[in-house]
């Protein structure tokens, strides 16, 4: 009987995201919700805020373009073939539903930005309708607009685009909302197309559930949480804050940014405390720095592991599976794809380095190539220990460049070198005595 009781008060949930439509307002031809944060596309954001509430289904409504994008793998899909609006395909989403929900919670996936703990207070709302609003500084922003009654609750949502008048109202509408599932079922049939868009709006649920007697509630949270990306500039917006909380995070974890504005840092960065980050540096997708790493300034970086004290750039590019061993300096210029740079190695200046096994110890001079590739294939290039490249020289790959080995600036070299030789590959110097005397000579009496 006690459990019978316990099982009867469960309340089953369930979340729909609403990812279809046309985005047609980001003039891109990439779907609006792949279009990334800090290197994570919008809808991703939404699906991990949305793994922090417990929930027993997840549906994602859905453009067929991206019915089987992996992003979907772990999700209920549901697609909707034509964009004809919130409200149609909320109808979609509710057709999905098990049997058992009881409360259903509808997300937009254009609000990357949102907030798990706001939907947390979402979850506690106990009226049949829950609209999340928020307090627009801005009069002019495009979010449809909460009219409320005297206690405060819901009474319609209306769109400013048809009707410019509902912009005095300063609560605007979050898109996002909780409903019990009964009312919604009984409700969704009565939605009506809109006379001037042809579209059924989700946002006419208020008006009918009040009509209907049904109880209306506000959850009130902060606009920056819910800004809607319907545009480039919007996303622009939501990429600023999502860095500023990104560099905050990784301040307070002691990480010294010397202008963290000018720095983009994605989502993934894992960087060690007491690492210096100069001006104006990209630290891309897959980036694992160490502790008291410096990275100079204008140093691009992706596909790396950085360890400990090792000091990058200025003006560096790290791409590709790179990792660089403790303590050495890769500095201006030097570009390096998916290769190992060992302890103490150094490249100091205007290098590429492909494909390569660079042994500790090794010093780069300055211009060096490896030349890793032939129009086909790739080949890797092994500096040994303690080798010396001079200046200017040409590896050609596939090459091994034994320990403690020396080429000589400007070498082109083909050939595999032994260990502790000297490789020299360029032509011998010649010297003509006082020639430039009697070339000097010659013009001087025409
Ligand atoms: C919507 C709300 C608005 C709210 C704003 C919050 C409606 C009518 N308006 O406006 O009140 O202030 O969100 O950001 O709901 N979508 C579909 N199928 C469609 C149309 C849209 O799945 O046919 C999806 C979109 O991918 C998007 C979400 O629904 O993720 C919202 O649609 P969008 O066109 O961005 O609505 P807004 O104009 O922002
Ligand atoms: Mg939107």
């Amino acid at each position: 009987m006690v459990l019978g009781q316990t099982l009867a008060q469960t309340t089953m949930k369930a979340v729909i995201i609403l990812s279809a439509g046309h985005g047609k307002r980001m003039k891109s031809a990439l779907p609006k919700v792949l279009h990334k944060v800090a290197g994570k596309p919008m809808l991703q954001w939404v699906l991990d805020a949305v793994k922090t509430l417990k929930v027993d289904q997840v549906i994602v409504v859905t453009s067929p373009e991206l019915e089987h994008h992996e992003i979907l793998k772990n999700t209920d899909v549901v697609v909707q073939e034509f964009p004809l609006g919130t409200g149609d395909a909320l109808k979609l989403g509710v057709q999905k539903l098990n049997s058992n929900i009881d409360k259903l919670f509808l997300l937009c996936a254009d609000t990357p930005l949102l907030n798990p703990q706001d939907l947390k207070n979402l979850e506690h709302s106990k009226a049949d309708l829950t609209v999340v609003g928020m307090q627009l500084d801005d009069l002019n922003k495009s979010y449809g607009r909460i009219e409320c009654n005297s206690q405060c609750n819901p009474v319609a949502i209306r769109e400013t685009k048809h009707n410019e008048n509902v912009k005095n109202i300063s609560l605007g509408n979050a898109g996002v909302y909780a409903f019990k599932v009964e009312m919604l079922k009984e409700l969704l049939p009565h939605l009506e197309i809109n006379s001037e868009s042809r579209e059924i709006y989700a946002t006419d649920l208020v008006e009918l559930a009040v009509k209907q007697k049904y109880t209306t509630e506000l959850v009130i949270a902060d606009e920056e949480n819910f800004l809607g990306v319907n545009t480039l500039v919007e996303l622009s917006q939501a990429e600023n804050i999502m860095q500023h909380r990104i560099k905050t995070q990784h301040m307070l974890n002691g990480v010294h940014f010397l202008l963290p504005d000018t720095s983009y840092i994605n989502y993934d960065a894992e960087i060690g405390a007491g690492t210096i980050i100069e001006q104006s540096v990209h630290i891309g997708k897959n980036v694992h720095i160490a502790q008291n790493v410096k990275i100079l300034g204008f140093s691009y970086l992706s596909n790396c592991t950085v360890e400990n004290a090792a000091s990058i750039g200025p003006f560096a590019h790290l791409r590709g599976n790179v990792v660089v061993e403790e303590h050495p300096s890769k500095g201006n210029f030097v570009e390096v794809k998916g290769s190992t740079i060992s302890k103490n190695a150094k490249a100091k200046h205007l290098s590429y380095i492909g494909d390569a096994i660079v042994g500790e110890g090794a010093n780069i001079g300055a211009g060096t190539i490896t030349c890793n590739y032939n129009g086909f294939e790739k080949f890797k290039t092994h500096i040994g220990k303690n080798v010396m490249i001079g200046a200017n020289s040409t590896l050609v790959a596939p090459i091994m460049i034994n320990d403690g080995a020396y080429i000589a600036a400007g070498s082109v070299i083909t050939e595999d070198v032994g260990p502790d030789n000297l490789a020299i590959s360029r032509t011998q110097q010649q010297e003509k005595n006082a020639w430039a005397l009697s070339f000097r000579a010659k013009y001087s009496k025409k």
